[in-house]
């Protein structure tokens, strides 16, 4: 066994556990107990190793509450290593990388520098939503795609006639590289959010192209799946054959799954960044490599 202890937090205990056996180091769970006010105490179960120390907690819904134990959790494996490693899958508030109305706070940049003041060697993330945001760091950072892997799955299913679509102009390099690997073309939607309402819509016109295909949707993220939903019922119009949705993080938040299945997508594939019944694509093993 390597000198390594990773330790889970409460939001990627699993994949947490998976990144250990893969890079051959000590687990330490971490307990959480949410008092009646909703603050929570942490305890970590047992010691570390002597040497690198990876801590591993993304920051999905409870963001705000998930977001202050990944800190907690570096600060204390601080106390025991110089060497220490915050893995964040699920990085919350990558969207928010940018004063899109006048007023808005960056709250990345505010979130990078709490990071950075806890004296992490690196911080690794899963396809993050903006790269803009990892520059706030300031330390060394890390972005592991999970694509390949999405990819893979979807070559497993043995699809024919498949399209890659983009629901927005921001997801073009990704739907590229997805359609590259799966040796076949792509397209990219035109998609417009109200910034004070956050509602969708398509403002694409006719697509020739996706007609009699199956279409494979690329997102990072899905949340409240109002953007799969306006895309495909755009691409429904143009007389597709099936729909998939393939992203990294499914938040799917409240009812965003059935809705998204009863607008016609026939399947949900995301990565284990978020656990969830469509986190069907294991992501340990291209954070093992990050780490070592
Ligand atoms: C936006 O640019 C992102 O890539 C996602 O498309 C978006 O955040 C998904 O959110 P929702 O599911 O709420 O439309």
């Amino acid at each position: 066994m390597k000198n390594f202890t990773v330790i889970g937090g409460n939001a990627s205990e699993e994949l947490a556990k998976k990144i250990a056996k893969k890079i051959d180091a000590k687990y330490l769970k971490s307990d959480l107990r949410v008092f009646p006010d909703g603050e929570g105490k942490i305890t970590i179960q047992g010691k570390p190793k002597k040497g690198k120390i990876i801590v591993v907690q993304s920051t999905y819904p409870p963001v705000d509450s998930n977001l202050i134990r990944a800190l907690s959790l570096i600060a204390k494996a601080k106390q025991f290593s110089s060497n220490v490693i915050g893995v964040i899958p699920y990085f919350g508030y990558a969207r928010q990388d940018r004063e899109f109305l006048p007023g808005e706070i960056i709250t990345m940049k505010v979130i990078a520098k709490i990071f950075k003041s806890l004296g992490l060697k690196k911080i690794i993330v899963v396809d993050i939503h903006s790269k803009i945001g990892l520059n706030f760091f300031n330390i060394p950072t890390k972005n592991v795609s999970a694509v390949p892997l999405l990819v893979k799955h979807f070559k497993k299913m043995k699809l024919k006639d498949l399209l890659v679509v983009s629901p927005d102009q921001g997801g073009v390099q990704r739907a590229k590289e997805f359609a590259k690997l799966l040796n076949t073309n792509y397209v990219a939607l035109k998609k417009q959010r109200n910034r004070k309402t956050g509602k969708v819509q398509i403002k694409s016109s006719n697509l020739d192209e996706v007609k009699s295909k199956n279409l494979i949707i690329v997102d990072d993220m899905i949340s409240t799946g109002g953007s799969i939903i306006k895309a495909t019922e755009f691409l429904k119009k143009q007389k597709c054959k099936k729909i998939f949705v393939a992203c990294t993080h499914a938040l799917l938040r409240e009812d965003a799954k059935k809705r998204i299945k009863k607008s016609g997508v026939s399947k949900i594939v995301s990565a284990n960044t978020i656990p969830g019944s469509t986190a069907i694509v294991d992501i340990s093993d291209i954070i093992a490599k990050a780490i070592v």
